[in-house]
């Protein structure tokens, strides 16, 4: 499929900027930013310009060698140094998704064993390693996509929520991979999106990239899915992931965890779907995952005219929650598909 080509993050033909799409805008308008300055990449990934933890662990990747090059001219040390601030103030944008840590790390890596080389050559190398983050990327949302289509039957119907396709990775997708996929070999799903209250991801991404790939998609309210359980619609809810514990409990967008509360309750199998590096080792379990507070006028006026509460309401706006292990059938991932007990599961798989 075409637009599954299309990158959501990629470098500029001179390779010194990062190209974005820009998110907030979709479905309306397909914009593209250019970004070169640490404060333009901050604020890209503080206000879901670019989201998706493993999209925003490739564009990680790629804003380290481009920051690199500003400061290639400076002494071993002082490279360095100010390198590692670069990364920490990324880092710093969004405190959930591991993957940003991740990538980071990895580059980190790079110079931590390439200390005392010429900066310019450290610059050259975090160009190739933030290439091979996200060709990984690639092969690891496909071998997802082929894992989780195994999982499915011709005609389910798919309950999803918030977005894990390719705009959220950078092919295919976690949670929407095996759907993207299954589409391409004739496969009929027919998905039902929540919107995802209150940035909307299921109803403007979500929509948006299923409609464009000719997959039968259904926008609801986040409060429906209980009826289209009990109406029979869903046969599978598959779902990304931003961070996954040790014990296998699942960090992913607000109102994760209520899906699998009622997929349980439906006997309907809840599967997280998502690459080896969301996987937290040093979480022990979901307690251990730091939930981003996001502002409150996302959920009071960023979507009305005029503010649509009274003066004086209060807001409540975490924008993960996690899934207790109890609750998911399986994690789907590029090294094969994990069950329960996950604590033993996920050890195998990752070691
Ligand atoms: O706040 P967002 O839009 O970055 O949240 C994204 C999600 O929760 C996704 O499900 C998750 O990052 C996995 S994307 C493949």
């Amino acid at each position: 499929m075409e637009y599954l080509k299309n990158d959501p993050v990629k470098l500029n033909a001179a390779g010194d900027r990062v190209i974005i799409i820009d998110q907030r805008r979709l479905p309306q308008e397909t914009v593209f930013l250019e970004l070169g300055s640490i404060d333009e990449m901050y604020d890209a990934i503080k206000t879901l310009a670019v989201r998706g933890a493993p999209c925003i662990g490739v564009f990680a990747g790629y804003c380290m060698a481009v920051l690199s090059l500003a400061e290639k001219d400076r002494d071993s040390d002082g490279f360095a140094g100010v390198m590692k601030e670069h990364a920490k103030r990324l880092c710093m944008s969004r405190p959930t998704a591991v993957n940003l840590n991740w990538a980071l790390s990895r580059q980190i890596g790079i110079m931590d064993k390439m200390k005392g080389t010429d900066p310019k050559v450290i610059s050259q190398k975090l160009f190739e390693e933030a290439k091979e983050i996200h060709e990984e990327d690639i092969r690891m949302c496909l071998a997802i996509s082929e894992n989780g289509l195994s999982l499915l039957h011709d005609g389910d119907g798919i309950l999803t929520h918030c977005n894990a396709g390719a705009l959220a990775t950078t092919r295919y997708g976690t949670g929407l991979g095996p759907i993207l996929l299954g589409r391409e070999r004739g496969y009929d799903f027919h998905v039902y999106s929540d919107e995802t209250r209150p940035l909307l991801q299921g109803a403007r991404l979500t929509a948006y990239e299923l409609a464009r790939a000719g997959v039968d998609v259904t926008v609801i309210c986040d409060n429906m899915a209980n009826l289209c359980m009990n109406e029979g619609r869903i046969n599978a809810v598959l779902v990304g992931c931003d961070r996954v514990a040790a014990n296998g409990d699942a960090a992913n967008k607000i109102g994760t965890s209520a899906l699998a509360v009622l997929a349980k309750h439906h006997g309907i199998p809840f599967y997280v779907l998502g690459p080896y590096s969301t996987i937290d080792m040093d979480c022990g379990s979901g307690a251990d995952i730091k939930i981003e507070q996001r502002d409150p006028r996302e959920i009071s006026s960023m979507w009305y005219e005029s503010p649509l509460t009274v003066e004086g309401a209060k807001y409540y706006n975490p924008a993960f929650d996690v899934t207790d292990n109890s609750l998911i059938t399986a994690i789907i991932t590029d090294r094969g598909i994990l069950y329960p007990p996950f604590s033993e599961s996920i050890r195998k798989a990752l070691s």
